[in-house]
């Protein structure tokens, strides 16, 4: 295959400041190396270490991996556990009364919930949960605002086996009713309404027509977390208030042991052909995963407060607000509402007010802050922050530059974690006082990830070009298999193309002549033009350099010489340029590509909108956008847009 050309050039490079690197977990380019040296001379040994000192086993497992039903692995598979006794009880003895949930709700009201209190929430309501027959294996459904009772919702059902599946609050009825019918749920865990950014927005209403749909009588209970306060209508017997199930139940709760493989979720991404797909985790290697990237790529420290900004309804939820920093026993923020609410000093003020040492959020996130209030973070004091963080998408070198300028105040790492659903957690990141940072780059892959670029027979492209990213060797985290459709995981992720054996990310990646990560976007998303393979984020974040401009997105459109044109939609700090304006702009920006990373990536139409097609979880719609660039009429599902408005502005040709 011609590999996946690489054309950004990015040289700025930022080594750990001393100060950090001294209280670093890891410290230093050989700390790190001795990591990676003895997880590949003993890769079994590497992880069966781990295991044992991270989690705290009910019976220790004899075997670590067994690869013998490739690609179903198992991890741990004769050890016994609990994952909610991991992250609560394990704290009772040492330090019940640290806080463990900062929770700030919408309007400003602040809860805090210690590690003493969050347990017995936690057994409380799983004893509710087995007082309505929920068991061990049986599906629950939680559909719930951002809200410690969120965290107890999860946590509940990991205390009694109960296999949890978090549909976040902004899908539709339709969706979680397909996701009802796929995981064959049995009960459905929501609340009367959430508030987001000053409005009150249904849930319950949402659950009853999911549930009045076909095939959904797999569900025989809801229970609804009372937060606004609003009449609902009410099903008995199903229904039931959350505040009514725990009245009389006891606050202490036997945790169910399990497996160490036994499924500790299943989180639904949308696949690329349209039926999402259950992703399964187990619960000792997905436990260990979580918590030992707390430890290398956060530097977690207990006097840390620790704040991660995505919503539970995502992967990064899971990890990193649900699990990760409970197990770790840490401190840590859940914010209710946007971060545009009441204005976009929202993030900068929760940080200046809760003394935030650890803030991690996405890109999309970021550049929105970027283009509402850019100097905004200098109003605040934001000196209690050490270490920032980046996930969901590349992140263009300068968004980086200004999260580490302004936000980081040139004194803070900035963590950019690749990883997926799939992976469970963070794959490629910095260890923030072992190596030098660039921006825009993942830099490394941890110790034990076996992370390295291919081309489309499986082979190891050289350093410098790009290609497939795959992982060699299976790894604890790694997804186990999909809900129901264990050949679809095979063939999704480990394709014979590629000989079978690797896990295929479905991004593509460079990896630079030092050895540092640049993830150049999905593999779907590739361009080609004369006959050059491009990655859409090294075009992207060539515009995103420019001043005026705060967020790209670039596709193909069918050319008959070039094979494909570059198309790019772009958002600018100010105003939508309108008329002479807009044509002017869109010169000196074809321009400006042309000249910062070549006239081959140089685009041949520019559209302008007010904002870009996202997902709910905030990644760029390229699909979307590529049947706008070719004027074809959208397919695509646009009910979980965030801001379908904008498309007719983005199918505006400049005249
Ligand atoms: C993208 C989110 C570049 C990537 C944890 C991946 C990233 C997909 C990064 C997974 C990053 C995530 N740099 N790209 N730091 N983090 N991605 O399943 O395309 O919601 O495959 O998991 O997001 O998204 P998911």
């Amino acid at each position: 295959m011609s590999a996946i050309k690489s054309i950004l050039h990015e040289t700025r490079i930022f080594p750990p400041d001393t100060a950090f690197v001294k209280q670093a977990n890891v410290a230093g380019t050989g700390a790190y190396h001795a990591l990676c040296t003895e997880a590949e001379r003993d890769y079994q040994g590497f992880w069966g270490k781990l295991a044992q000192e991270q989690i705290l086993w009910h019976k220790v497992f004899t075997r670590v991996l067994d690869e013998s039903n490739h690609p179903f692995f198992k991890w741990f598979d004769d050890g016994e556990l609990n994952i909610s006794f991991n992250c609560l009880d394990r704290h009772l003895a040492t330090q019940p009364d640290k806080v463990a949930i900062i929770f700030e709700a919408d309007d400003g009201k602040v809860t805090k919930s210690t590690y003493r209190d969050l347990y017995r929430r936690v057994c409380q309501f799983a004893n509710g949960l087995r007082s309505l027959g929920i068991a061990k294996g049986d599906r629950v459904i939680i559909y719930m605002p951002m809200s410690i009772e969120a965290v107890v919702a999860m946590q509940a059902c990991a205390r009694i086996g109960a296999i949890h599946s978090v549909v976040f609050g902004g899908f539709s009825a339709k969706s979680l009713h397909e996701r009802i019918i796929d995981a064959g749920a049995v009960a459905v865990i929501s609340a009367d309404e959430q508030i987001r950014g000053g409005r009150a927005i249904p849930l319950k209403s949402a659950v009853d027509e999911a549930l009045a749909m076909d095939g959904a009588d797999s569900v025989k209970s809801v229970v609804i977390y009372q937060r606004s306060g609003k009449d609902v209508k009410w099903h008995a017997p199903r229904d039931v208030w959350w505040h009514d199930l725990i009245k009389d139940k006891d606050d202490t709760c036997e945790p169910e042991w399990v497996n160490a493989e036994h499924p500790l979720f299943t989180l639904y991404t949308s696949g690329s052909t349209g039926k999402p797909k259950g992703v399964q985790h187990s619960s000792a290697g997905y436990l260990l995963g979580a918590m030992i990237s707390m430890k290398w790529v956060f530097d977690y420290k207990p006097t840390d407060i620790f704040w991660c900004t995505a919503d539970v309804g995502w992967v990064t939820g899971h990890s990193y607000v649900a699990y990760g920093p409970l197990a770790m026993g840490a401190t840590q923020i859940m914010f209710e509402g946007v971060p545009t609410y009441p204005d976009a000093g929202r993030f900068w003020k929760i940080i200046q007010d809760h003394k935030v040492t650890t803030f991690y959020t996405a890109p999309t996130a970021i550049r929105s802050l970027i283009k509402s209030g850019p100097d905004l973070p200098r109003q605040y004091d934001l000196s209690s922050l050490r270490l920032l963080g980046s996930v969901g998408e590349p992140i263009n070198p300068e968004a980086w530059m200004w999260y580490y300028t302004v936000v980081g105040q040139s004194r803070c790492p900035i963590v950019d974690t690749w990883w997926q659903t799939e992976t469970g957690s963070h794959m490629i990141a910095p260890m923030p006082g072992a190596m030098p940072l660039k921006p825009g780059s993942c830099v490394f892959p941890l110790p034990g990830i076996m992370a390295v670029v291919v081309d489309e027979a499986g082979h190891e492209v050289e350093d410098g070009k790009g290609g497939f990213l795959v992982i060699k060797r299976p790894f604890p985290s790694l997804a186990r298999t999909l809900w129901g459709d264990p050949e679809r995981f095979r063939k999704t992720y480990f394709p014979q193309d590629l000989g079978g054996k690797y896990y295929l990310a479905g991004d593509s990646a460079n990896r630079d002549l030092n050895g540092y990560f640049w993830i150049m976007g999905r593999i779907d998303d590739v361009l080609n033009v004369s006959g050059h393979r491009l990655g859409t984020m090294e075009i992207e974040s060539a515009l995103v350099a420019n001043p005026l401009v705060a967020e790209a997105a670039v596709v193909g459109k069918p050319h008959d010489i070039k094979g494909e044109a570059v198309i790019a939609f772009v958002v600018l700090k100010g105003m939508r340029p309108q008329g002479e304006n807009a044509r002017k702009i869109s010169t000196e920006l074809r321009d400006w590509v042309a000249k910062e990373i070549g006239s081959i990536a140089k685009p041949d139409e520019i559209r302008f909108g007010d904002n870009l097609p996202k997902t709910r979880s905030g990644k760029i719609m390229r699909r979307l956008l590529r049947a706008i660039a070719r004027g074809e009429e959208i397919t695509q599902d646009v009910s979980t847009l965030e801001n379908p408005a904008i498309l007719e502005q983005l199918q505006q040709p400049i005249k």
